[in-house]
Order: C-alpha cells, then sequence, then structure tokens
C-alpha cells in the first residue's frame, strides 16, 4: 500500500527578491507563527543565494527548512558563475527548487539538464523540488500530460535506486499559472496529479512523493486547494513576499489539516 503524507509542505520561493533588512522582517514573522501552526505543516523558504548565510542565521535553531533556487549541474570546476549543491549543503539547506520554468523558459534549460541537477542535489543530501508543468500554448494545444511526462521522466530514468526517488518532491506549477494571477481548477490539477502518481508508480511502488501545487496561490484560494488530500503542499511566489499572506496561506494549511484529521476520526 501507498503510504499517504500526512504533513503539507508550504515553501516559499523568494525568487530574485529582498535584501538583508527586509529578509530579516519576513524571517522573524515566520519564525514567530511557526510555532503556532499544526505540528505538521512545514515551512520553507528557498532563498537568492547570498542569503542563504542569513537564512541559516536565522533559521537553524527553528522547525522552518530553507534552501536555494536552483543548483549547478556539475559537482565542481571551472563553471563561471555557478553554484554547487555541496556549496549550497554546507550552509545546512535541505532543499533546492530545480526546473522552475522561469529557468526552463528564460535560460532553455532542458529536462535532461534539470535532471542533472536534481542528481548533484541528491548526491549532496539536498531533496530537490522538480518542477514541472505546461505553458498555455501547451495546455491549448491538449500536451499538458506528455509534456510534464517528458518533463519528470527525465529525472526519473536516471535515478536507479528507489531510495532517491523517495528523497524526491515535485511541484506541478503550469507556467501561464505563474504570477499571472490564473489559476486552474483543483479538478484540472488533480487530473495532471493522477498522470503524475502513476508515472510515479510504475517507477517506485511503495514511494509516497510529495506532490506540491504552484502558481497564484494566495489567501484566497490555498484552503480550498489544500483542503485536497492530494495537494501535499505548495510553492508560493509572490504570496511569499508579504508576511501577512504568506502566513495566511500557512494557516489555511494548518485548517486544512486539522479538518482532514477530524474527518478521519
Ligand atoms: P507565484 O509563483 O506564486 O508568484 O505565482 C510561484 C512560483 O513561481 O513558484
Amino acid at each position: 500500500m501507498l503510504k499517504k503524507q500526512q504533513s503539507k509542505l508550504v515553501v516559499a520561493n523568494w525568487k530574485m527578491h529582498g535584501c538583508l533588512t527586509s529578509n530579516d522582517v519576513l524571517l522573524h514573522a515566520f519564525t514567530q507563527r511557526a510555532v503556532t501552526l499544526e505540528p505538521q505543516v512545514r515551512l520553507a523558504v528557498c532563498v537568492p543565494y547570498p542569503y542563504l548565510a542569513q537564512a541559516q542565521n536565522r533559521l537553524t535553531s527553528t522547525s522552518i527548512e530553507y534552501g536555494v533556487q536552483d543548483v549547478s549541474a556539475h559537482t565542481h570546476g571551472a563553471y563561471t558563475g555557478e553554484v554547487a549543491a555541496s556549496m549550497v549543503a554546507e550552509f545546512g539547506a535541505t532543499l533546492a527548487i530545480v526546473g522552475h520554468s522561469e529557468r526552463r523558459i528564460f535560460h532553455m534549460e532542458s529536462s535532461e539538464l534539470v535532471a542533472a541537477k536534481a542528481q548533484r542535489a541528491l548526491e549532496s543530501g539536498i531533496t530537490p523540488i522538480i518542477c514541472v508543468g505546461e505553458t498555455l500554448d501547451e495546455r491549448q494545444a491538449g500536451k499538458t500530460n506528455s509534456i510534464v511526462y517528458t518533463q519528470l521522466a527525465a529525472v526519473l530514468d536516471r535515478l536507479d535506486d528507489e531510495a532517491d526517488v523517495a528523497r524526491l518532491i515535485v511541484a506541478y506549477e503550469p507556467f501561464w499559472a505563474i504570477g499571472t494571477g490564473q489559476i486552474p481548477a483543483v479538478q484540472q490539477i488533480k487530473q495532471v496529479y493522477g498522470a503524475i502518481r502513476a508515472q510515479l508508480m510504475e517507477k517506485a511502488v511503495n514511494i509516497h512523493v510529495p506532490l506540491l501545487y504552484g502558481g497564484s496561490l494566495k489567501p484566497d484560494n490555498a484552503l480550498e486547494l489544500f483542503s485536497q488530500s492530494d495537494i501535499d503542499g505548495a510553492l508560493i511566489g509572490a504570496a511569499s513576499l508579504s508576511a501577512v499572506d504568506f502566513l495566511e496561506i500557512s494557516a489555511a494549511v494548518s485548517i486544512a489539516l486539522s479538518e482532514n484529521q477530524d474527518d478521519s476520526k
């Protein structure tokens, strides 16, 4: 039997935003609030590289996890501007987003490159959050499932060991929903989730890989999404730059989890 994830993970993706002062304000608010949430709510923040030491300083003795938004596909060497997963791990980071659509589209990252990045993260003890998702044109052409399948297959094909599959997190983020205020219907998300789940089962039958959703998540749509038991969490961009919004979203997760627990009694 596939073991269901009992917790939900809420990841702030700060993208290229922030400064030491504003980060401090946000991290302070997040840590204050984290202790009031259901223990199964996991909060995490993925920061720009220069702020990794700040995240380490502020978050090490808290329950909030932290990580980065990309890692190199290489272990080390003459790759100017690149940052290795092992370097990130030295700062206590546990998560790395890989294959975000802003990197696939604006930096031409192929699924094979993303897969190599995921592998480098795993080798350094970092959990890769693999982003997959279609553009609007691809959705309208009926290609959503095949695009997502190909993106994820590149990663799964590289992993021989089920133990590595068990350490993955997958985030479904339709590109057309990112930063646009448009959000897919719950049924559309579930349909893609069903396909991803089937693909993961082909590779590792007994493993529950957490599936996150990302794209225009806000306090007013969070509860509906998190109430779906198959949505294991979220990747949050714009709303994670506002302490009020991010904490309201986290509170919605907490409510959804406590309602789920009541239902299962
Ligand atoms: P958004 O971004 O919440 O601003 O839409 C999500 C993401 O890109 O991860």
